[in-house]
């Protein structure tokens, strides 16, 4: 699968092993950056990475920053991105099968690498049940 990454600052590092990870597991990987660990804006990598699963120039997403908030907070702003904060590896399953998740994101801060590598990996061996949960995710919509 071909996947978006990106992350803020606070996640720099974590993105370089996540990057490293995605393509030891045979994903081809498009990393939206940042390239160092200089200031950033998170909203910046959020949008990039979800504009470019929402156009389906990539097939999923990963983003990191600090506490996975401010990037999952942007990231679903992009129409048609499902973004889910992964606090441990249940919650990776879970996003994808119940909510269909598009993007997959991480606390660079508060997670260690054993943590995300089983959550990147629970991620790609699930997949959206559909059924019930399809009616609830059709629901998701912008209302205001
Ligand atoms: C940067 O210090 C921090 O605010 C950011 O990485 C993130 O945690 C925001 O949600």
């Amino acid at each position: 699968m071909k996947i978006a990454v990106g992350s803020d600052h606070a996640g720099f590092e974590l993105k370089t092993y996540v990057v490293e990870w995605l393509r030891k597991n045979g994903h081809e990987v498009v990393d939206m950056g940042p390239f160092s660990e200089e200031s950033v804006d998170y909203p910046d990598y959020a949008r990039k990475v979800g504009e470019s699963v929402a156009e389906g120039s990539s097939n999923q997403g990963v983003l990191l920053c600090g506490t996975g908030i401010g990037v999952s907070i942007s990231a679903n702003k992009v129409k048609g991105v499902r973004a889910a904060l992964a606090c441990r590896p249940e919650f990776a399953t879970l996003a994808r099968e119940h909510n269909d998740a598009n993007v997959i994101c991480f606390s660079a801060r508060f997670t260690d690498r054993e943590t995300i590598a089983k959550s990147l990996e629970n991620w790609f061996a699930a997949s959206f049940e559909g059924g019930r949960h399809e009616r609830r995710v059709n629901k998701i919509e912008p209302c205001c």
